[in-house]
């Protein structure tokens, strides 16, 4: 396994298997490994004959406030992790190696869906990561590209603009990988005390109660309001407990499958789950 830190030296990397044909596979990552991204690179494997892994805490994607400088940097670890799942490559580049020296004037924004959900207490996050996707895209050319879907969001909007831009990749979303208590896996869990993190997995066992209730065919808006209100009793500052139609738009009608989302703060930490709910057409 290689590790990159230039544009140029990931370009010199990958340039043999690029005149090969082989299929490149990518997985974007800000670092801090945990078996959510260590999952991404083993369905990257299964597909693609290179996989390269970019770590890269883009900075434009935080907000003022929020956690960049905090962020863990652990590319030590992280190699060893990925060297086991057998990554070919590690793109590791620098602030200065990824937005160069000059002022950016070019700003990417996904519209509508961006607007919504995270979009609305993040705002310019996904502008951020529109932008950094978009620059790592262009940077290793992979043929497929594989993100969480624990990020629906996120996915929604990348899908969107890889579709917009003609973009010649292929997006690959990946299940969410859970802890055995049923916490999705994210970075930001490592930011709990220990008396958050055994409130954490509140969320997951809420989201399921709600996929009963609405099989048992309770009304949306109530089940949704359930959620919060439980999650308040528990200690959560709730941001939203919200329901889409998979593609994030409004649902129009409720008999379809559906996807429920919450973002909800513990302390500092804000952290974020969704679950499609299905039902039979
Ligand atoms: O999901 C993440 O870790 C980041 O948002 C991404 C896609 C690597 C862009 O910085």
């Amino acid at each position: 396994m290689k590790t990159e830190t230039t544009i140029q030296g990931l370009a010199a990397s990958l340039n043999p298997a690029r005149a090969a044909r082989k299929i490149i596979g990518f997985v974007p990552t800000m670092g801090n490994l945990h078996e959510g991204h260590l999952n991404l690179v083993r369905e990257a494997r299964k597909l693609c004959d290179i996989v390269v892994v970019s770590i890269f805490v883009n900075p434009i994607q935080f907000g003022a406030g929020e956690d960049f400088d905090s962020y863990p940097r652990t590319l030590e670890q992280d190699s060893r992790l990925l060297a086991d799942v057998d990554c070919d490559i590690i793109f590791a580049p620098s602030v200065e190696q990824m937005y160069g020296t000059q002022p950016r004037l070019t700003n990417i924004s996904v519209g509508q869906i961006t607007d919504d959900l995270c979009g609305k207490s993040r705002p310019g996050h996904f502008d951020g990561v529109a932008v950094v996707v978009t620059k790592l895209f262009n940077i290793v050319q992979p043929n497929f590209a594989f993100f969480g879907q624990k990020d629906y969001q996120q996915l929604a909007v990348i899908r969107q603009l890889v579709q917009d831009l003609n973009m010649p990749l292929e997006v690959i979303g990946v299940p969410i990988v859970r802890a055995e208590d049923g916490l999705a896996l994210s970075s930001r869990n490592g930011y709990l005390s220990e008396h958050q993190r055994a409130i954490a997995p509140t969320i997951y066992q809420l989201l399921k109660q709600a996929e009963q209730q609405l099989h048992e065919g309770h009304a949306l808006a109530q089940v949704l309001e359930s959620i919060s209100n439980q999650l308040t009793q528990a200690g959560f500052v709730v941001d939203y407990v919200e329901a889409r139609q998979t593609n994030l738009q409004p649902i129009a009608q409720f008999d379809r499958n559906v996807v429920l989302f919450v973002a909800a703060k513990l302390g500092t930490t804000r952290l974020i789950d969704n679950l499609q709910v299905d039902f039979k057409t």
